[in-house]
């Protein structure tokens, strides 16, 4: 189809495919350049069909021959498939077809990854290996069998037999095709075992290139836990006798669950203390239990259509926070998963991309992995959870896993289990999944005769293609303190419903402090007047850990604000709120830690837009460096001493408490660099044991511009292992200052170890220019155009990576008119780029049409 007329596909046009799949068989004949695939697939026609075209999808496939019960036919190759004439009653079909493994950079359907054959077929990847109606609502059993003369042939389910040459493989659960995987290569297997509380034992492997054993245990642990933790909290059961993981290091994605055969991102499941930072500890073990917890929520539950991703992303997510907070720390998973969903998700609302969790329609499926399915989707479900109480949710969950078990299921299926429940009415909750937009709560309060009334009004921005928004319910968490620091009130939630409404405490002896939306209740921005000196009140004495980082949050970034528009200094009281709170060793130091983590530029950039300002990143920049000098000056007593006390004794444990340690050691590393000319991290780097420390090490020194022989060091040490050298390339970006972001970029392009078709390398590189705030966005326009040319290299070889990343374009309206048309420029560039491929078309397209 030509690029400027582009398939719009549209939720209500869902019909059922009209044939039920009976059974799925597969032979591969690997070979690097022309891997046959064979397929016999028994289909039924389904009586009550609306619709009996025989459509299956196919994409980039050469058709060897086709044979329907056993009789040679001709199919009518059409666009995206093929189209045949069939019989009335059940008939098997079989196909052969050819592809190119060797070929496929885009890393979609069957490709090779370092000499191993690998697949990715989430969302729409198997019509790539063969013609199949790829939608997720055909689900079937699948045998496989794989030849060719690699060690080791893996798919999904049991393993039924393997000789020389040939291995097959039965999965005995109906699944969708996009849970199909198939990896083959010389791998080495770090195995494992777990018995579930129902006495089954399973055996568990974790399947790396040799040389990489020593980098599973920590993962292995991390998937037995989450075993064990979706049994204790869920009930839930695995429910085959084996779990593959394999690591490649060639992946758009971070993960992916297919059934039995989780395949992953190496970044994300490779770790050892010496290679791996704590940030990459805990973001392995999350997504670890992510994909595993997909077994139930995504596997033995699908989605009915790519509309109801959030059924399964949203959830599982949600699912793979509460398993974070409870191996680790309740607050500090709460209040990262907040810093994370304001940098990604509320700039994606409140932009050119914004859609509702459940969108109505796209072009390219693949754009629709977001922030909002994933991160607002998870939210929505908290909301659902504290609006109907735990023993509730649980209960829902329960009928959710046995009414719908072995189905494709939607929105709707999902909110009727909770309805049916809890006895509740979710009409109106279900304008979360409609309706796009972050919500603005604006608060104002009344204190007369010992009664406290809080009146809050709701409104949502437009955004495209949703003008008008109703007003939704907003379960706000509310607590209220007397003047003193003590709880008068312990936390309430309060349903909104309407657009203006008010609630009242009474019998209070004096007018309270009130802390609203704490564990932040809601995805919503709080609008409300106040005072530094109550924020400084509240970060010093709110019971609710979230609300206690908010209110030093919000005081940092008032501060910030100020100086950015009035060129003022420091907030001074902000900085002596600090201090105390630096040196009180009663607090955690995770969340000393988060306290002292300035808000992002980019953040300060979201917020002076959405009052109303045009952010000048320069000036922005410029803020957060004098805020960091003087925040250095101020505690420049406090800083040695601070600095030895908070380092770790001992050898290191990637846990929440040795993690929470050195990310306060790291932060006051930094403050202290700015002070003695990088001396300590000097000697913290060349006695480093850990990646953790040699990395903060080295960030600090590289962001002095004290780095060089360090950074070499670093790279003599790493050159041969991948991920660290994506460190490194991300690094020297991440600390360059704003007029030399461009430059240090476009010179790590020509490196001898970037490659494009590397998606975490490109990433690295790309990636960190685009997250340099200042840098980015400086005035040159040099960053922009970087990135463009970058895009349009990569669009030819990996549409979905190069379509994902123009993200970073998303915000371009709310800056000056100058940047604005820096941008324009190369987003049309891009836009007219020969060839372009649908997922970046429709980005770009979107984009622009802000
Ligand atoms: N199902 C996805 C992987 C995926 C995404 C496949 C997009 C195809 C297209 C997987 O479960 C997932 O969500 N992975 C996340 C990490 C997770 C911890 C949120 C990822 O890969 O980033
Ligand atoms: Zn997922």
């Amino acid at each position: 189809m030509a690029k400027d007329t582009p398939q719009t596909f549209y939720l209500k046009d869902y019909t059922p495919f009209g044939y039920d799949v009976e059974s799925v068989h597969l032979t591969f004949r690997l070979t690097p350049e022309t891997t046959r695939i064979l397929s016999r697939i028994r289909f039924a026609p389904k009586p009550d069909a609306t619709d009996s075209t025989f459509f299956l999808h196919g994409e980039d496939l050469t058709l060897i021959s086709a044979r329907i019960d056993g009789q040679a036919v001709t199919p009518d190759l059409v666009e995206g498939g093929l189209k045949c004439e069939v019989p009335g009653t059940p008939f098997t079909w079989e196909a052969e077809v050819e592809i190119n493994p060797a070929g496929n950079t885009a890393l979609e359907g069957l490709y090779m990854s370092n000499r191993m054959y690998c697949t990715q077929c989430e969302a729409e990847g198997f019509r790539k290996i063969t013609y199949y109606p790829d939608r997720p609502d055909v689900m079937s059993t699948f045998t496989v069998r794989i030849e060719g003369d690699e060690p080791v042939m893996l798919s999904n389910g049991n393993p039924m037999g393997q000789g020389e040459g040939w291995a097959e493989w039965h999965d005995p659960w109906p699944k969708p095709a996009y849970l199909f995987a198939l990896v083959a290569g010389d791998l080495v297997n770090y195995a494992g075992a777990f018995t579930t509380r129902s006495g089954k034992e399973v055996e568990l492997n974790i399947w790396v290139r040799p040389g990489d054993e020593g980098k599973c245990a920590f993962g292995m642990e991390a998937l037995k836990k989450s075993m064990k933790w979706d049994e204790d909290v869920y009930g839930l059961e695995y429910d085959l006798d084996l779990f593959n993981i394999v690591a490649v290091d060639d992946f758009n994605m971070g993960a992916m669950e297919n059934k039995g055969l989780n395949i992953f991102n190496s970044s994300c499941v490779l770790a050892s203390p010496e290679t791996s930072t704590d940030a990459n500890f805990e973001r392995i073990e999350a997504i670890i239990a992510h994909e595993y917890f997909h077994n139930w929520t995504g596997n033995r539950i699908t989605c009915r259509d790519w509309f109801q991703l959030c059924l399964k992303e949203g959830l599982t997510v949600f699912r793979d926070a509460q398993f974070t907070a409870d191996m680790r720390s309740e607050p500090v998973k709460r209040i990262d998963d907040v810093i994370a969903l304001r940098a990604r998700q509320f700039p994606e609302d409140g932009g050119p991309l914004a859609h509702p969790p459940r969108p109505e329609e796209f072009q390219e499926i693949n754009n629709f992995y977001t922030a909002t399915v994933y991160e607002k989707g998870a939210e929505v479900i908290g909301m659902l959870k504290r609006l109907v109480g735990d023993d509730n949710y649980y209960k829902a969950l329960k009928l959710y896993f046995e009414r719908h078990d072995g189905q494709a299921c939607t929105i709707e299926d999902w909110l009727k289990v909770f309805e049916d429940a809890t006895g509740r009415d979710l009409q109106q909750f279900k304008l979360w999944y409609s309706q796009a937009g972050t919500p603005r709560l604006k608060v104002s309060e009344d204190y007369a005769d010992g009664t406290y009334t809080l009146t809050f009004e709701q409104s949502t921005p437009p955004t495209p293609g949703q003008p008008d928004k109703a007003p939704r319910v907003i379960p706000v968490a509310v607590g209220l303190l007397s003047p003193n620091g003590d709880e008068v009130r312990a936390t309430e939630v309060l349903e909104l419903t309407e657009a203006k409404q008010s609630f009242s405490f009474d019998g209070l002896a004096a007018r309270p402090v009130p802390s609203i939306l704490r564990e932040f209740s809601a995805p919503v921005i709080l609008q409300r007047e106040t005072t530094n000196a109550e924020r400084a009140f509240l970060l010093a004495h709110d019971t609710d850990p979230f609300n206690r980082w908010e209110a030093g949050n919000a005081l940092a970034k008032e501060t910030r604000v100020t100086m950015v528009l009035d060129g003022d200094a420091p907030d001074a009281a902000y900085l002596d709120a600090l201090e105390k709170l630096v040196r009180d060793d009663d607090q955690d130091p995770a969340f000393r830690a988060l306290v002292l983590t300035p808000p992002s530029q980019a953040d300060i950039a979201q917020t002076l837009h959405e009052r109303g300002f045009t952010p000048d990143p320069q000036k922005i920049y410029d803020a957060a460096e004098t805020f960091a000098q003087t925040l250095a000056q101020q505690l420049e007593t406090s800083l040695p001493r601070l600095y030895a006390a908070t380092t770790a004794d001992g050898a290191y444990v990637p846990d929440a408490e040795g993690a929470g340690k050195r990310a306060l050691n790291g932060r006051i590393l930094s403050l202290l660099t700015r002070l003695d000319g990088g001396d300590q991290a000097a000697r913290q780097y060349a006695a480093a044991d850990n990646m953790t420390q040699q990395y903060a090490a080295l960030a600090a020194l590289m962001k002095a511009e004290k780095g060089a022989a360090q950074s070499q060091a670093f790279f003599d040490q790493w050159q041969d292992d991948r991920l660290v050298m994506d460190k490194w390339f991300a690094l020297q970006i991440a600390c360059a200052a704003p007029e030399k972001t461009a430059a240090t970029a476009a010179a790590l392009t020509r490196h001898a170890l970037f490659d494009m078709k590397n998606p975490n390398r490109f990433r690295a590189v790309m990636g960190a220019l685009a997250g340099n705030h200042a840098g980015f966005h400086h005035a040159s326009g040099e960053a922009y155009q970087l990135l463009a040319d970058n895009l349009i290299a990569l669009d030819t070889l990996n549409p979905q990576t190069t379509a994902r990343m123009c993200a970073a374009f998303q915000t371009w309206k709310r800056y000056g008119t100058g940047r604005q048309s820096l941008i324009r420029a190369q987003l049309t560039r891009i836009a007219n780029a020969p060839d372009l491929s649908r997922d970046t078309t429709e980005m770009v397209t979107r984009i622009l049409d802000a």
